[in-house]
């Protein structure tokens, strides 16, 4: 027998708790990790090929100049473990180096985005035939307990700068789990985003293009989806704003008219006044002292870092 899903169905307790507890404070807010549906994970890819988002090719230039330190500082007989893999695209030049290295690896990517992890097994699986590749679909939090039972010397890579998008009391909370979860010996690769001036951060969130914007919109197209709501992604605008105080890049939907929102599935009715905005994400840009102090405060000691010429991003490697 035929049985459709009814559309309430289609959003997790989760989403449906989040948008109503963030649609109903003040001022509004909506958590990050709703970007992330298979429609957002493709535009943050698109995100990450920008002219002005720097920070994915930067990364991506020191890991191609420094991959062999890199595993040299780590140690031998390596597990490669991803947090946040996406599709891995970076994760190729470690690869490549690794397997000069060790004749076999095991790379467990984890994310909680099943089609970015597909084009991971596909794209690295048919690159590196001694490579195995074990996906595991989870969040943070189900990712930094799958650690636990991945055995051998692991290096556990938290690259792309994510942890810019916690508040430093939860990246320290965060790192401290991934801690929990390592044995002697194994090493940690952070990288995050460095400070630097407004004129080369806010384009970075806010393209030519309007690529940055669609990504941010998205969210309200994933709650007309999802939630059956009557968002109209024209009356938005996206902002994103510097603020140098917090030190991090500050990314809104603001509403460009006074409007009222119907979410028929959360039974919620949302009005906004012109200007008003949602905050849908923080991207915080580390200085060395703040990476130090995170690092510190975790219980990892900072051995190396690793960065650009520029010093616009930096790779950090750690040790529990
Ligand atoms: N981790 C990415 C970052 O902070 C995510 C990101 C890129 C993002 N562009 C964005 C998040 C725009 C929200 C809006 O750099």
């Amino acid at each position: 027998m035929a049985t459709s899903k009814p559309l309430q169905f289609l959003a997790s307790d989760a989403t449906a708790s989040a948008v109503r507890s963030g649609l109903s404070s003040t001022p509004k807010r909506l958590p990050s990790w709703l970007f992330y549906d298979e429609a957002g994970s493709a535009l943050f890819e698109q995100i990450t090929t920008l002219p002005e988002y720097y920070l994915t090719r930067t990364e991506r230039s020191i890991f191609e100049s420094f991959a062999g330190e890199m595993l040299e500082a780590a140690g031998s007989d390596l597990t490669l473990v991803e947090l946040g893999a996406g599709t891995a695209s970076k994760t190729c030049v470690l690869v490549e180096e690794l397997l000069q290295r060790q004749k076999r690896a095991l790379f467990y990517p984890i994310d909680v985005s099943p089609s970015a992890l597909q084009e991971a097994v596909n794209q690295l699986g048919r690159q590196f035939p001694q490579l195995r590749v074990n996906p595991i679909v989870a969040d943070y939090t189900g990712g930094v307990e799958a650690l636990n039972r991945i055995l051998g010397r692991k290096l556990v890579l938290y690259i792309g700068s994510s942890i810019g998008n916690f508040e430093p009391d939860e990246s320290v909370r965060m790192l401290r789990r991934i801690r929990r979860s390592l044995r002697a010996g194994d090493a940690f690769l952070l990288g995050a985003d460095f400070a630097k001036s407004a004129k080369i951060l806010i384009p970075a969130y806010d393209d030519a293009e309007g690529v940055t914007a669609a990504f941010n919109k998205n969210i309200l197209a994933r709650l007309n989806r999802e939630l059956g709501a009557d968002f109209d992604p024209d009356a938005f605008r996206h902002v994103a704003l510097w603020n140098r105080q917090c030190s991090r890049m500050e990314i809104y939907l603001e509403s460009l008219c006074e409007q009222r929102v119907f979410l028929p599935m959360l039974d919620m009715d949302v009005s906004f006044s012109a200007g008003e905005r949602i905050h849908t994400e923080n991207s915080y840009k580390y200085t060395m002292d703040m990476v130090e102090a995170i690092l510190r405060e975790s219980g990892f000691k900072l051995e190396h870092t690793w960065t650009d010429r520029q010093k616009w991003f930096g790779v950090h490697l750690a040790r529990a």
